[in-house]
């Protein structure tokens, strides 16, 4: 079809947010790694992680099935590492045996692949098919990056040897936070039918309906869990479900992941460096079944996924849900602690701009938190455009997780973004906030 348009500056704009996008990516990936030697990169940190020049030229293999080949239609970079860099075929512990691109052919791939998508991009339309609208495979591929690089920066934490990475504390916190906030009973609407990026699992949007129920105002700190080691919280089968005994007792389980006794008190190891457990930040690197047993002493419970995405998104005064906690638009370094800006969780308090309507704080950023629920499709859930992406993880296996880390990239967070893993994992930067049913008389209130 010919046609008659005039330049198109809203294609144009398009455009050049994507390339923005795709760049600033790809300097986060360049730092996570071009900061080890080739020795580093090529080996295994631990037996849950790829080498990350194995991360390095899957992303770059992505790119070039959705990008290069499907959308652009163009001949394929190099098909014979297909199945190499295939996520489903190579479980991660056998990645390091594999015969994997060296880091220079690596960089190499990535860097042509990455030249033909810069070229492609340049006369693209974004016709209504489903895969170009709105840019959204690209949009996929820029959240698959920033995905990988939150991964490589977890692999980064697990290796050893001296520190890397840098980066400045984060802010120090500006106001006092309650202990918990009360959420009214009625109706929400969860995920999203509209946001251009959002992925498969975020859609449709659709009403849910909840009780009144309490959550707690900010995620749990380290004061807080350092109370529940106290008390003897990790020897006392009263307050971990069956599973959740089993594996600790297993696992050996005494601490959150990266911490050590320091005297009287705790150290953390963050990336290479020791420093001694803040009170007031949250708990990072607990799994699912720390989690719930903490809530078990505290007297109260996981929130449900449909809780956490009220508190995060629900605006009383409209009644709409928000894209993030504070509003519609993209996170600022006001707002919340995202993107590797800092090396670990803010302060209770940090950032009084990102909190929620009803006043709950720190939903998005410093923490993954855990949830109580399993991942499942919303209602009306259309698997697009690879069953892989989610719908093969449906099930009870695995537990969402919501808001992001200070790991996480604004571009792969939003207030509707799901993340999911099993109840026993702690390598990523998981912790968690605690709820409960309202009183009677608080509902009524
Ligand atoms: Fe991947």
């Amino acid at each position: 079809m010919t046609t008659t348009e005039q330049p198109d500056t809203q294609a144009e704009a398009l455009r050049s947010r994507i390339a923005a996008e795709l760049e600033r990516t790809r300097a986060r990936t360049a730092l996570l790694t071009e900061a080890v030697d080739d020795d580093d990169l090529t080996r295994q940190h631990s037996p849950l992680m790829s080498p990350l020049v194995w991360d390095l030229a899957h992303v770059g293999n992505q790119e070039e099935l959705w990008l290069v080949r499907d959308v652009g239609g163009r001949e394929p970079v190099r098909h014979d590492i297909d199945d190499l860099y295939d996520a489903f075929k190579q479980p991660r512990k056998d990645r390091p045996s594999l015969p994997l691109l060296p880091p220079v052919e690596a960089r190499a791939y990535v860097s042509t692949v990455r030249d033909k998508v810069f070229d492609l991009l340049d006369g693209i339309r974004f016709t209504d098919r489903p895969l170009v609208a709105e840019g959204f495979a690209f949009g996929m591929i820029v959240q698959h990056e920033q995905q990988h690089d939150e991964t490589m920066l977890a692999t980064h934490q697990l290796r050893a040897g001296p520190a890397v990475l840098d980066a400045p504390p984060p802010p120090e916190p500006r106001v006092r936070v309650a202990d918990e906030v009360l959420v009214p009973a009625g109706p929400f609407t969860m995920g999203t039918s509209t946001d251009p990026w959002a992925l498969d699992n975020e859609r449709p949007a659709h009403t849910v309906e909840l009780p009144a129920y309490v959550i707690d105002a900010a995620p749990v700190t380290n004061g807080r869990y350092r109370e529940f080691i106290a008390a003897g919280g990790y020897d006392d089968p009263r307050w971990w479900s069956g599973p959740g005994w089993r594996h600790r007792t297993e696992a050996g389980l005494t601490a959150p992941m990266h911490w050590r006794r320091d005297g009287d008190g705790w150290a953390y190891r963050r990336f290479g460096r020791w420093s001694p457990v803040r009170d007031d930040e949250p708990v990072v690197h607990v799994c699912w079944y720390e989690a719930e047993a903490f809530a078990a002493w505290a007297g109260r419970r996981l929130p449900t996924e449909a809780e956490w995405e009220k508190a995060a998104r629900w605006d009383p005064g409209t009644g709409r849900s928000r894209r993030y906690p504070w509003g519609d638009e993209d996170p600022t370094g006001e707002h919340a602690n995202l993107g590797q800006r800092h090396l670990w969780p803010a302060p209770v308090g940090a950032y009084p701009a990102g909190a929620s309507p009803l006043g709950v704080h720190q939903l998005i950023g410093d923490v993954w938190e855990w949830t109580s629920s399993t991942f499942r499709g919303h209602p009306g859930f259309t698997a697009f455009p690879y069953r892989e992406y989610s719908e093969v993880f449906f099930g009870d296996d695995y537990r969402v997780l919501r808001g992001g880390s200070f790991g996480t990239d604004r571009a792969a967070c939003r207030g509707t973004f799901r993340n999911w893993d099993y109840p026993i994992r702690r390598q990523i930067f998981s912790g968690f906030r605690c709820a409960r049913d309202a009183r009677p008389e608080e509902a009524h209130g």
